[in-house]
Formats: structure tokens, sequence, C-alpha cells
């Protein structure tokens, strides 16, 4: 239901929400706008964020740390076609969607990315985890969420943690595999605190072959017993495609008889931020921007 007064609501909503009433309104309506404007300036962002999302009927506020690792996920399978923020490339653009808007926390989204519409040329995602397509769904939310609040978005979602809390979390969650190397002056290495966010929870692998320490390397057995290793360009279900140290490329069919191996050193960070809640998550954030 509410997916379909969404667009129409879209524009109209936020004048109202934000009290800006219209000239054209009555005497009546023009009194009700003063009072909504009055009440909605002493409100706190979370007020207001809660406010908005009443009245244009988003449903459930979205969870941040599921959406923050969903980032990384939409921008290698999605922001291709979709656009990096989903508002459109090639593909239709997200916000307005009927699947997104339909869907609370991934009840129904996990289900339509696994089906796809491949005749429509919307790629079916058989393959990804129930969990990394909830998190590609919560990502979504909360791009639903950023137009929608616009103004308040910044202020809520980033710096809003206690940095005390957050060095202690990352004392006992983080130095099990991390030095305290790792994290000097880390908050000077991102230009903002969303950049600083994106930077711990899904770190970038550079592109270059000189940086190796984040490269997701294999070992693939061939049918004919020859062993190939390399860095990994592209892996799918069926085909994996290797640069060797020579840098020479090979892209080898995962038929049977093959045998592939795959190394991800981030594999083991990244099944840490899972168990991350949106309270440790903003704590971190909050601790590590003051290590400057
Ligand atoms: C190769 C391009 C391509 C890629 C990659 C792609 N999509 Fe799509 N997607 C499309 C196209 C084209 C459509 C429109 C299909 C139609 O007309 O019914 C679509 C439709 C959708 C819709 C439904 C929109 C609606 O309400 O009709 C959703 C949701 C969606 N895509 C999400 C995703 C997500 C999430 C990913 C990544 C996991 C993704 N797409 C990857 C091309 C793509
Ligand atoms: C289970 C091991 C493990 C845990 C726990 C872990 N990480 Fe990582 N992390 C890694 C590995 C491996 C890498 C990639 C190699 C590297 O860059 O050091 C990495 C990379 C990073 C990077 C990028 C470093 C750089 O120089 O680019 C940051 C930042 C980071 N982790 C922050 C954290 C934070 C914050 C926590 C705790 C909330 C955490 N990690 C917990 C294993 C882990």
């Amino acid at each position: 239901m509410r997916h379909r007064v969404f667009p129409a609501l879209f524009a109209a909503g936020l004048v109202a929400v934000a009290g800006i009433a219209g000239s054209q309104e009555t005497q009546t309506g023009a009194q009700e706008g003063a009072q909504a404007q009055a009440t909605y300036q002493t409100m706190t962002p979370e007020q207001r964020a809660a406010a908005t999302r009443a009245f244009l009927g988003l449903g459930p506020e979205p969870d941040k740390a599921a959406a923050a690792r969903g980032t990384t996920l939409f921008q290698q399978n999605c922001a291709f076609c979709h656009g990096p923020q989903a508002r459109g490339a090639t593909g239709s653009s997200l916000i307005t969607s009927d699947e997104v808007l339909g869907d609370d926390h991934g009840e129904h989204l996990v289900a339509f990315l696994k089906r796809g519409r491949p005749e429509k040329g919307m790629p079916a995602f058989a393959t990804m985890s129930d969990d990394q397509l909830t998190d590609i769904a919560e990502f979504l939310h909360l791009q639903v969420e950023a137009v929608a609040n616009r103004g308040t978005y910044h202020v809520l979602n980033i710096l809003v943690g206690n940095a005390a809390k957050g060095q202690v979390y990352v004392t006992e969650h983080c130095t099990s595999c991390h030095t305290a190397e790792t994290f000097v002056h880390i908050g000077s290495r991102f230009r903002s605190p969303e950049q600083l966010q994106r930077g711990w929870i899904w770190p970038v692998r550079p592109n270059d072959s000189e940086d190796s320490s984040k490269a997701i390397v294999a070992t693939v057995k061939t049918r004919n017993g020859s062993t190939i290793a390399g860095r990994v360009t592209q892996v799918s279900d069926f085909r994996i495609t290797l640069v060797d140290h020579a840098g020479e490329t090979h892209v080898v069919e995962r038929e049977p008889g093959v045998r592939v191996e795959i190394k991800d050193p981030l594999a083991a960070h990244q099944q840490m931020i899972m168990t991350l809640t949106n309270d440790d998550m903003h704590n971190v954030t909050a601790y590590l921007e003051t290590q400057k």
C-alpha cells in the first residue's frame, strides 16, 4: 500500500512535513502550517526523521550497520546499472521502485534479487547469500531514507557515537587481528567521517598489483594437472579470471575436474563486520575520528 502513495507524496510530503506552508493555502491551512512548523522546529533531528518517515509511510528505520555492509556489495554488483546511489543509470532508479518500497527488511527483496528479471535485463543473483542480499536491501532502504530525510541524514548517521565506548570496542574486538598501528592517524586518512566509516568497514582493495596485502588470490589446478596462481580479477560460479606474477591473464572455466582455491585476506575482517550493531558502528567511527 505505502509504495503506491509514495511517489505522489514524495514532493508534497516533504514540503508539508518541513512546515513550509504554500502561498495558495486557505486560512486554516496556513494556521495549521504555522503550527506544524513551530513543532517541527523544536524537534530533535531524530524526531524530525521519525516524523518524515511516518508521514511518508517509509516503514521501519533501516538497519544502518547492515546498510553499510551492503554499500560495497551494491557498488560491486549493482551500481554499474543502477547508479552508485541507486538513482538510476542504464537500469532504473530504485528510489521509487515498488519492489524496494514494498519491502521492510529484505523479506521480499531477497527473493526478487535471487530471481531477477533476466528477460528484461535484470540479472538473477542466485548465488549471493541471503545475508548479503539483505544487506543490499538495507542499503537501498537507506538511500530512500537519505532522499526523504535530506537535511537530517548526515547529522543522524555519522559521528553520533560515543568515542570512549568505541575505544573499548576496538580494544576488545579489533586488536585480535590488528595492532595499534592500523589505527594511528586513521582519522586523517579520510576526507569525511562518512568516508572514514566506509573505509574501516569495507577497506578498499587497491587495483594495482603493487599492494597485495588485500588482494584476493587463487590457486587453480586445471584438468591437465597444471597449476595457475595469481590475483583474482573476476570470479563467478562458472569462470575465474586470474593475473599471474608475470602479469599474464588466465580465464579458466570451472568445469568438473578443475580445482579452485580462493584466499581473501579481508574475509576474516568482513566476517567480523557482520557482527557489528548500529551502536558499535557509530561508537567505533566516533573513536577512530579522534585518531587524527
Ligand atoms: C546488467 C544491469 C543490471 C544489474 C547489474 C542489476 N540490475 Fe537491477 N535492474 C536492471 C534492469 C534493466 C531492471 C528493470 C527490469 C524491468 O524492466 O522489469 C532492473 C530492475 C531492478 C529492480 C526492480 C525495479 C522495479 O521496481 O521494477 C530492483 C529492485 C533491482 N533491479 C535491484 C538490483 C540490485 C539490488 C542489483 C545488484 C544486486 C541489481 N539490480 C543489478 C538492470 C540491472
Ligand atoms: C579476524 C581478523 C580481523 C578483525 C577482528 C578485524 N580486522 Fe580489520 N582487517 C583484517 C585484515 C586481514 C585486513 C586486510 C589487511 C590489512 O590491511 O591489514 C583488515 C583491514 C582493515 C583496515 C584497512 C587497513 C588499511 O591500512 O587499509 C581497517 C581500517 C580495519 N581493518 C579496521 C578494523 C576495525 C576497526 C576492526 C574492529 C571493529 C577490525 N578491523 C577487525 C582483519 C581483521
